[in-house]
């Protein structure tokens, strides 16, 4: 039976097509990690869509209309998740003109129009309610400004919403942009003839996108690694009382399963024996490292304890494939950045076949001087993992075939 990466991997990619003259749509990934007044703390998601960009241009596409998400606004405008914040990095990068499109749907008639040389970034597409919904009318009003569809947002081709799936049927010519293919391989790589031990290594905040497929995971991997706020969950679930700790009463039952699951399937799981805690983020008096169950009245875990980077660090090097998704920790504030650091570092020293997934975690690597020391650094956090539990990607699963 075909895997679903090889499935993947006979997608048509954008040289397989001619983009001269042509409207081309691009539906991008750059949801950026941002500080607090938006500066964006690493563009590796800009710079890798690049090529895609440039080759259009390069090959006389009449206009290119880039399309994003940034974070997940819950419905209609918000200044804090406009893309505005990305178009001046991206002109930079790119060395061109973007024209900015507020709101495309009374911009339709320009975009559509064909006029060469020009680069269109949209206003955060999620600002539209049909998006997430993946609504068909929404999905074929995006159609309509194009001729030429390429999917090159890997980071976001697990959600099956209208720029990432629904307006495929309302475009003929739809193919993979570059940066697409290139995640596809690299995870061929790790995931078709892995080299076991295999760890996964989660964390980050993301807890209920990620906690629900670690159970079909399991199958696949030696070792689960938990950390950052994904593990107070865990530890909750345990019984521990996480005082203040960022984790979800609604998934302690997933949680669980999770655990009884991996019993079952003879994966070893690591969660904290010891958390950093503080009774406030952004004052932080008083910030301590205590057993995982010691947490403080009034306290919340921020970061993995010393004890705790050990156990995870012996659990890695003993690994041959490691794949590691979210942070252990707030890494953004330097006082707790250290977990996250070390594992990064400690992922970096080991002799294995080593992918970092996400915007975040992979943002952490580089902070940490270890992306040379990785095998692969993926734009994609919960896609890889879903790749890992063995599914065809919305994002990929209606695009063209190459013909045998
Ligand atoms: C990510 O940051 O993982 C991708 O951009 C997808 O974002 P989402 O989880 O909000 O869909």
């Amino acid at each position: 039976m075909i895997s679903n990466i090889s499935y993947m991997q006979g997608v048509k990619s954008l040289k397989d097509i001619d983009v001269s003259g042509k409207r081309v749509l691009i539906r991008v990934d750059f949801n950026v990690p941002v500080d607090s007044h938006n500066n964006i703390t690493d563009d590796r998601r800009i710079r890798m869509a690049l090529p895609t960009i440039n080759y259009c241009i390069d090959h006389g596409a009449c206009s290119i209309t880039l399309v994003s998400h940034f974070g997940d606004p819950k419905g209609g405008y918000e200044e804090k998740y406009s893309l505005i914040h990305v178009r001046k990095r991206l002109e930079r990068l790119l060395q061109k003109k973007v024209e900015f499109i507020e709101d495309f749907e009374s911009s339709q008639n320009e975009i559509a129009t064909c006029s060469l040389e020009r680069v269109f970034l949209l206003e955060n597409i999620r600002f539209h309610e049909g998006e997430k919904q993946n609504d068909a009318e929404f999905s074929k009003k995006l159609a309509s400004i194009c001729d030429v569809y390429i999917n090159d947002a890997f980071g976001t081709s697990h959600r099956k919403h209208a720029s990432t799936y629904g307006i495929t049927e309302f475009v003929e010519i739809k193919v993979a942009g570059f940066l697409m293919m290139r995640e596809i391989e690299a995870f061929n790589k790790a995931l078709e003839h892995p080299v076991h031990p295999i760890a996964l290594v989660v964390g980050g905040a993301k807890i209920s996108s990620k906690i629900t497929l670690l159970e079909a995971v399991l199958e696949k991997i030696d070792k689960l690694i938990i950390g950052g706020a994904m593990s107070n969950t865990f530890l909750r679930a345990l019984g521990y009382d996480m005082k203040e700790s960022l984790y979800e009463e609604e998934y302690i039952q997933t949680a669980r399963d999770v655990l009884a699951k991996a019993q079952e399937h003879q994966v070893k799981v690591y969660l904290p024996v010891d958390v950093v805690i503080t009774d406030s983020i952004e004052k932080s008096i008083d910030i301590q490292v205590v057993p995982s169950q010691d947490v403080l009245d009034g306290f919340r875990a921020v970061d993995i304890g010393p004890a705790t980077v050990k156990l995870f660090s012996e659990a890695i090097g003993l690994s041959n494939t490691i794949i590691w998704n979210g942070p252990m920790g707030i890494y953004e504030i330097d006082k707790f950045s250290k977990g996250t650091f070390k594992i990064a570092n400690a992922i970096g020293d080991c002799y294995a076949y080593t992918i970092v997934g996400g915007g975040d975690t992979a943002d952490a690597v580089d902070k940490a001087s270890e992306a040379e020391n990785f095998s692969f650094i993926s734009t994609g956090g919960g896609a890889s993992l879903e790749l890992l539990e063995g599914k065809i990607l919305p994002g990929f699963s209606n695009l063209n075939r190459v013909e045998k």
